[in-house]
Order: C-alpha cells, then sequence, then structure tokens
C-alpha cells in the first residue's frame, strides 16, 4: 500500500527521495509525489500519475526541486480515483488543478492508511472556512492539523496529537510545517512507518528498505506516537506531547538482500533463496539438535494446556495456516480452526484461557491481521504471531513472537517468506507433539533430521526449472485453471492457485479435490488445464480419480508427485516429480514447481511480475 518517505539533512532531498521511493514500490501505487523545502521557502510539490518515471522525469530526474528537506509519497488510491489532484502530498492551502507547483501553505503532508470518520471532519472543517480540492482523506487530516495548529497557536507537536485523539483509522504521517525548515514531523497508529539517523541526517520511510543504502539506524517509532524529525536528531512523544524515548536499533541484514543481484526479478530471486530461509529459520529454531523456542517465551506448561488453537491470516499466510492445520492436528492432537483474519475479527467466536490465537504475517503489519490479533488479545486469548519482518506491530504486540528468517522479500507475490512460515508451523507442531507426549524423543529427532534435508531437496526441485518454463511458454494463452488436492494438497492448491492468478491475471480457482464435482466441475471443458497435487500417499488414488473425471471432460491434466511414483504418467498428461519427504512436509517442495509456473507464466505473458496490478505488498488499510 501506500509508502511514505522524508529526508532531512545537508544534501538536495529529491534525488534521495526518488531512490527511497523506487524502493517502496513493491507495496504497490498509482501515482507518486515529492514536496521539498528551500530554506525559508515555501514547499515545492510535484505529483505525477502512473510509475515513479513520471515523477522522475517531470522533476528531472528530483534535480528540478532544490532544497535539502522534503517528504515523498507513492499511492494506493482508497478516497478519489488516482489522479495528479489525489496524489500527495496534500497542502493546508488551496492547491491548483495539477496539484504541483510553490504552494502557498503552513502544513504539507503524506499519508498512509485511512481516515475513517474523514466526512465528519471535512464538515467541521468546511464550517471554518476551509475548502477542499481533492476527495481524499488525506487532505482533511493536513488540513486538521492545520487547523488546530492555528486555532491554539501550538507547535506542531501538539498540533498534531490533538488530531490523534479526534482521527479515527489508522495512520503512518509525515508533515512539513512552513515555520519550521528542516525538520519533519511524522505520527503513526497502526500503519508502519520507521525513522533512520545518521550523523547529521535524518530519513523517514514506511520499510527498512527504502533506506538501507543510507542508514543502518533505525527507530521504530511506536504506535499513537509522534516524532519530531531534524537532521540527525528524532524527537519522540507521547498523546500527551511529554517526551518519550524510542530505542535505536541496527539492521543487521545486508542491503544486498533488498537488491535483484543478477536475477531479473525479485520473485526468481525470491524462489531461489527459497532453501536459504528454510535453513536460516531452522537453525534459529533448533539448538543442537533440539527445538528451542526460549526467545517466544512459550513455555512447556503453556503448550500442555492449550485446548484449542485459531490461525489467523490473510493470502498466503493464511494458506500456510491451511497446511499447518493438518500438521499440528496429525502430529499433536490439537483441534486447529483456520480463519481469515478479515473475517476473524468481526465473528464472536468462542475463544477463552485455553486458545492460543496463532498470526502469521511476513510483513506483521497487515490490517485486518493486526486488528484480529488484538481481538484475540481483548478476548482473554494467549497468541502467538509468526513474522519475519522484526519490530514490526504484530510483533511487537503479540503475547509470543516466533520469527521467521527470510530476510527481506520484495516481490508482491510471497515465496521465500511463505516457505520459512511453513517450517515454522512444522517445527511448532513437531515442539507440540513432543511436549504433550504424542511423539517420542526419538520420533523428535527423527523428524528433524528430515525437516534439515528439506533446503537440499528443494534445490533439486528448483534444477527442474526448465521444464516448467517449457510448460508455461505452451499456456501462455489458457483461461482457466484448476489446481486439486486432498488433505495437505489442497492447501498446496490454494497457494498454487493464488501465485498463478495474481501475477500471470489468468483466472484459476483451487478446489478439494473431491469437492469439485459438486459444481465446478461444470466449467471443465476441452483443455481447460487441471494441475493435481499428488503428495499424500493414502489421498493419491482419490485425486488421481478426480483428475480423470475432468480428463474424461476433455481436461488436461498435469500431475506434481514424488519421485519414482511413474505409474501416474497412465493417466495425467505432464508430470512434475519432487524429492520424498515426510508427508507432512510436503507443502515445501511441491509449492516451488506452482510458483515456478506462475513466475514464468507471467513473464510470457509479459506482464510485471514483482508489482502486479492493484495489488499491495503489505495491505495495510481493511
Ligand atoms: C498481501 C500480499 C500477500 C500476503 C498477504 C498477507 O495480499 O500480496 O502475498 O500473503 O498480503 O500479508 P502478510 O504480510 O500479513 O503475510
Amino acid at each position: 500500500m501506500c509508502g511514505i518517505v522524508g529526508y532531512t539533512g545537508h544534501r538536495q532531498a529529491a534525488p534521495i527521495l526518488l531512490d527511497s521511493l523506487s524502493r517502496l514500490e513493491y507495496r504497490g501505487y498509482d501515482s507518486a509525489g515529492l514536496a521539498v523545502r528551500n530554506g525559508t521557502a515555501l514547499a515545492e510539490v510535484v505529483k505525477a500519475t502512473g510509475k515513479l518515471y513520471h515523477l522522475a522525469d517531470k522533476t528531472d530526474q528530483g534535480r528540478a526541486l532544490a532544497g535539502c528537506c522534503g517528504i515523498g509519497h507513492t499511492r494506493w488510491a482508497t478516497h478519489g480515483d488516482p489522479s495528479v489532484v489525489n496524489a500527495h502530498p496534500h497542502v493546508s492551502g488551496n492547491c491548483s488543478g495539477s496539484g504541483s507547483g510553490t504552494v502557498e501553505s503552513d502544513v504539507a503532508g503524506v499519508h498512509n492508511g485511512i481516515i475513517e470518520n474523514y466526512t465528519e471532519l471535512k464538515e467541521k472543517l468546511l464550517r471554518h472556512g476551509y475548502t477542499f480540492y481533492s476527495d481524499t482523506d488525506t487532505e482533511v487530516a493536513v488540513k486538521l492539523v492545520d487547523y488546530y495548529y492555528k486555532k491554539y497557536k501550538i507547535g506542531p507537536v501538539d498540533a498534531i496529537t490533538r488530531c490523534m485523539v479526534r482521527i479515527r483509522g489508522s495512520y503512518a504521517l509525515a508533515l512539513m510545517f512552513k515555520d519550521y525548515p528542516d525538520e519533519i514531523f511524522a505520527a503513526r497508529k497502526d500503519s508502519p512507518l520507521i525513522i533512520g539517523v545518521d550523523e547529521k541526517e535524518s530519513y523517514l520511510a514506511s520499510d527498512v528498505p527504502a533506506i538501507l543504502k543510507y542508514t543502518r539506524q533505525v527507530h521504530y517509532i511506536g504506535n499513537l506516537q509522534v516524532a519530531r524529525v531534524a537532521p540527525g536528531k528524532v524527537t519522540f512523544f507521547d498523546l500527551n506531547g511529554d517526551e518519550v524515548s524510542v530505542p535505536l536499533t541496527e539492521i543487521t541484514w545486508d542491503a544486498e538482500a533488498a537488491e535483484k543481484g543478477g536475477y531479473e526479478h525479485f520473485m526468481l530471486k525470491e524462489i531461489h533463496e527459497q532453501p536459504q530461509a528454510v535453513r536460516d529459520t531452522l537453525n534459529s529454531l533448533v539448538k543442537d539438535g533440539q527445538i528451542d523456542l526460549t526467545e517466544t517465551g512459550l513455555t512447556d506448561e503453556m503448550i500442555r494446556e492449550i485446548g484449542q488453537i485459531d490461525i489467523v491470516a490473510c493470502g498466503s499466510a493464511w494458506h500456510v495456516g491451511m497446511a499447518a492445520q493438518y500438521v499440528i492436528e496429525d502430529l499433536a492432537g490439537i483441534p486447529v480452526r483456520v480463519e481469515l483474519a478479515s473475517e476473524f475479527r468481526y465473528r464472536n467466536i468462542p475463544i477463552d484461557r485455553k486458545t492460543l490465537v496463532i498470526i502469521i504475517s511476513q510483513s506483521g503489519e497487515t490490517a485486518d491481521s493486526l486488528a484480529a490479533l488484538r481481538v484475540a488479545k481483548e478476548r482473554g486469548a494467549a497468541t502467538l504471531a509468526i513474522v519475519n519482518v522484526i519490530g514490526s506491530t504484530i510483533a511487537r504486540e503479540a503475547d509470543h513472537v516466533l520469527y521467521t528468517m527470510a530476510g527481506p522479500e520484495i516481490a508482491v507475490a510471497t515465496t521465500k517468506a511463505y516457505s520459512a512460515q511453513l517450517v515454522a508451523a512444522d517445527i511448532l507442531a513437531i515442539h507440540m507433539a513432543g511436549i504433550r507426549e504424542k511423539m517420542t524423543a526419538d520420533q523428535v529427532r527423527e523428524m528433524l533430521g528430515e525437516l534439515a534435508t528439506l533446503p537440499d531437496k528443494m534445490r533439486r526441485v528448483l534444477e527442474e526449472k526448465e521444464r516448467l518454463q517449457w510448460f508455461s511458454s505452451k499456456m501462455a494463452n489458457t483461461h482457466d485453471i484448476f489446481f486439486i488436492g486432498r488433505g495437505l494438497d489442497y492447501a498446496i492448491s490454494l497457494e498454487g492457485s493464488l501465485k498463478m492468478k495474481e501475477i500471470s491475471y489468468i483466472h484459476s480457482e483451487a478446489y478439494a479435490a473431491g469437492e469439485l464435482k459438486h459444481g465446478t466441475i461444470s466449467l471443465i471443458e476441452n483443455n481447460t488445464l487441471v494441475i493435481g497435487v499428488l503428495t499424500q500417499k493414502e489421498l493419491y488414488e482419490k485425486t488421481v480419480s478426480n483428475m480423470m473425471e475432468c480428463k474424461s471432460r476433455g481436461a488436461y491434466l498435469l500431475g506434481i508427485t514424488t519421485n519414482g511414483n511413474f505409474s501416474v504418467e497412465d493417466s495425467v498428461n505432464f508430470t512434475v516429480y519432487i524429492p520424498k519427504t515426510d508427508q507432512h512436509f510436503m507443502a515445501s517442495l511441491a509449492v516451488i514447481p506452482l510458483q515456478l509456473l506462475g513466475y514464468y507464466t507471467s513473464v510470457n505473458r509479459g506482464l510485471d511480475v514483482d508489482k502486479p496490478r492493484n495489488l499491495a505488498k503489505s495491505v495495510t488499510v481493511e
């Protein structure tokens, strides 16, 4: 979703802001803009719709905007269409139709999130003589700050905190005030924002990769806090305007981890990084051959007490939950429900102290998942977050955190974070099974030994990529694809189908293979592609039968199964073999050919693989 950046220091701001915005492109956007201050002069605002290079062209790569303090934004439209006038930054004064130029305003700002009561606030401001040039909730927020700033003749921090009390919804805001030429003021509630500092420079961004090139010293501004950002110096305040301290965190991952490193796309690079992501995650959770979850704070006693697990997540993380359900129930014998966060938060699901709610999230910022976490806590459940981004809001608010070690993931379509989440859930299932005496110590050891073989087996699956590339080139004109499987294979199908549709724009659906005949089979026509996931021994023949039902209605069949299962070739048209492993861990291997199919199909269709239309990496609005 929207990306925010800011810079104040001794260098020209605009080129730095453009560079930082380019590193937030993965979040998804449809327009962009900059506001730059030159000493005491007013802010100069430039905006453009479409890709960031339009903004770069309009500003001569930033050179046309002089000044050492500025803010920038990529906008993913929520209120108002993706036009120049609706693009950020927004200002407290009036703007020309183009929304660009030197602007006579006391306040200019950028925003990520949604202000739910913006209509009510807008009416209040209209009554006080304000006029509005855009359809955005952000313009309302900026003008509300301006209103309090002037009415009470207070400083920026107090004006912002007054607004924070009035605004309902979520926001990360970066604001510049005319009277404070080299400072940026920031505020945050439920939307991500970080502040980086160097000796004489300060940076703001929605995410670490945007500023990693410039500094590794980062403050994670807390929820409902305000920051006053001067060159090389940041001060934080709470809602009362009292100063608070926010620790400085050193980012340890390499800046190169957020670069393409020779690959054509981030997605392909991240697909290849999966063995490492899995190995790193396993190494962080298994020490000297034993599962060690002490850092999560989950005790053996707590695990013995669990009566019910609710896994809550969105998108691919929800698919991990679907896979984890089979593994946890089968190994640890604990009942598991898997819920979409956007549904869970509004349902009155019975939860008690014996319920463990597990929130799975790569970013740790997904608005629905965060809201679900808060609902679970309010209702008295213990909460565990499986999160990739260290210091993210979900990680900070959950009772217990288990970090995956996938490193920064840039492509919108997740791959390595999904794989890291899967093994984290496997470890959790084995650990719970051991503690609840569903598995002996020997069985636990054996399972851990098998998990340790996954990275090498994943590498072997990756070696098959040319065959998948060839197959994708044949299916670039396909209209519909069905992914089917039973049990864990159904969970894998869900992820395979999402990978395909989100980046190739080909309609696809995942179905529990046995359910297909209850309606969906009527969609099968000559040459409809049906992909069967066939990794679960007891369910293999059942799914093959369902595939044959499709074949006899004209479908073309692709089967994904384990090495040596050659009889599958009697039934399906094209087979992909993956190495054998314990059945519980099959998702980690079977998902890779499906990711590659989605990837190559998108490439063959000439699409923007890393930044598919309408999607955002981190969905910070409801
Ligand atoms: C977006 C992304 C998906 C992701 C989902 C949940 O829709 O495009 O790839 O699975 O959000 O994100 P999270 O960061 O909570 O895992």
